[in-house]
C-alpha cells in the first residue's frame, strides 16, 4: 500500500471509492469536479490517496484553516477495511498538519458512525459530547 497526494486526475477513482465505501458528500456541491480541482490548488487543503498498485483505495482530505486541522473525506475500499489502512492515512495527514505548525486536529464524525468513533478513540482523539454543530448554507448541495 502506498500513500500520495491526489490530483484532479485522480477524481473519478475518488468519486467511486466514495461511493462503494457509502460515504455521504456532495457531488453537486463542494464534491463537484471543479470545487475540488479549486480546493486542490490550495495549500491548506491536501487530498490523499492510499493505492494498492494502480487501485485507489482509500481517501482522507487533509486541511488547515489556519488555526486548526481538519481531517474530512476519510474512506476506505469495503474490501480493504480492518487492515490498519485508515489508521495510516490519518497518521500521514496528522505529519502534514503537525509540520505546517497546526497543534490541533479535529474531526467530525456522525453519531451513527461507529466505526469512525473507534477509529477516533484508537488514534488518541478526545470526544466532546458538549458541542452542537451548526452550519449555515448558500445552497443545500454545498
Ligand atoms: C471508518 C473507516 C474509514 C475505517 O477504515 P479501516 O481502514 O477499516 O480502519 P482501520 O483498519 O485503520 O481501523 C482502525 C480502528 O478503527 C476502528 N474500527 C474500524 N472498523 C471498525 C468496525 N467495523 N467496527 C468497530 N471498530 C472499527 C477500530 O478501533 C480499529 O482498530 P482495530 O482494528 O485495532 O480494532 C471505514 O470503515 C470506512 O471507510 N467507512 C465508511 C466511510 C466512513 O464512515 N468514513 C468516515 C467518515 S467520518
Amino acid at each position: 500500500m502506498k500513500i500520495r497526494e491526489l490530483t484532479i486526475k485522480d477524481y473519478s477513482k475518488i468519486i467511486d471509492l466514495w461511493t462503494v465505501s457509502g460515504l455521504e458528500f456532495k457531488p453537486k456541491g463542494r464534491d463537484s469536479r471543479k470545487s475540488i480541482q479549486g480546493e486542490m490548488k490550495k495549500s491548506s487543503c491536501i487530498y490523499l490517496g492510499a493505492f494498492e498498485k494502480e487501485e485507489l483505495i482509500g481517501t482522507l482530505i487533509v486541511t488547515d484553516d489556519g488555526r486548526k486541522g481538519w481531517l474530512n473525506r476519510l474512506a476506505i475500499h469495503p474490501d480493504y477495511r480492518r487492515k490498519g489502512i485508515a489508521k495510516k492515512l490519518s497518521r500521514a495527514g496528522e505529519k502534514i498538519l503537525f509540520k505546517k505548525g497546526i497543534g490541533i486536529i479535529a474531526l467530525l464524525i456522525f453519531d451513527h458512525n461507529e466505526k469512525s468513533q473507534n477509529l477516533a478513540k484508537s488514534l488518541g482523539y478526545e470526544e466532546h459530547r458538549d458541542i452542537v454543530y451548526f452550519t449555515k448554507r448558500i445552497n443545500p448541495d454545498i
